[in-house]
């Protein structure tokens, strides 16, 4: 029996504007087919740096990042579409030409789409923390899903995670310290310092306002020779 895979999303559909509607109708130059191995220097009409965001949810992170640093290309990956058209729209409004968009489960990019030793740097921000202990499964990043980033990162390449659920944090930090494809730049059993190149979103000022933790992570990637 084919066995059934656990998502660490759950679809919401829901409450799309009409405006984000149009973009994905109009503007899908930005979004990427989720059936084809990408070239990205060919996508992207040239040899820059490929930095790749999973999860970027309404887009703002990396609507600001791709923004600041014209001189990278961004991948973003996203299912909700109500982020994905939130994003096309800053797009339009940015004129920013170096982001392109996936609107599928990252864990196909990466198994299907991505060749090896093709992205820079990963940020996963925020990564939905499955609060509740019978649904940690679903939490993203686990061991197998390290070892899927491991494969895409170039030799060298760097891993930002951040998340403001201590729980997850700890579970973060034992997976990604034992995983021998990633060393923790701040040695093990560390977190970093707030990664500078991380947006302030609306949501962590919020959460500084209240007294939340947030916690951030960066590795390097040592891949097999
Ligand atoms: C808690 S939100 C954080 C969004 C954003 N990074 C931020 O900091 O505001 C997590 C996002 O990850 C997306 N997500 C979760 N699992 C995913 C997967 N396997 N592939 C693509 N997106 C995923 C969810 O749809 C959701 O929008």
């Amino acid at each position: 029996m084919e066995q059934r895979t656990i998502r660490s999303f759950v679809r919401r559909n829901g409450r799309i504007t009409d405006s984000q509607h149009r973009a994905i109708e109009t503007l899908n130059q930005f979004i990427l087919p989720i059936d084809k191995k990408l070239d990205l220097n060919t996508l992207f009409q040239r040899d820059a740096e490929k930095h790749l965001e999973i999860g970027f949810g309404m887009g703002d992170s990396l609507a600001e990042m791709a923004a600041k640093h014209p001189e990278h290309d961004y991948l973003g990956i996203e299912v909700y579409q109500a982020g994905v058209g939130h994003l096309l729209l800053q797009l339009e409004k940015l004129f920013l030409k170096n982001i392109r968009i996936l609107s599928t489960d990252a864990v196909n990019v990466l198994k299907e789409q991505l060749e090896p030793q093709s992205i820079d740097v990963i940020y996963i921000f925020f990564p939905d923390p499955w609060h509740k202990k019978r649904h940690h499964k679903r939490r993203l990043i686990q061991t197998a899903f390290l070892d899927l980033l491991a494969t895409v990162l170039k030799k060298d390449g760097k891993l930002y995670i951040a998340t403001d659920w201590e729980n997850y944090a700890e579970h973060i930090l034992e997976v990604a310290d034992q995983h021998p494809a990633f060393i923790n730049q701040f040695g093990k059993g560390n977190f970093a310092p707030r990664n500078e190149e991380r947006p302030l979103t609306k949501f962590e000022k919020r959460g500084q306002r209240l007294g939340h933790g947030v916690w951030d992570f960066a590795y390097q990637c040592v891949p097999n020779e």
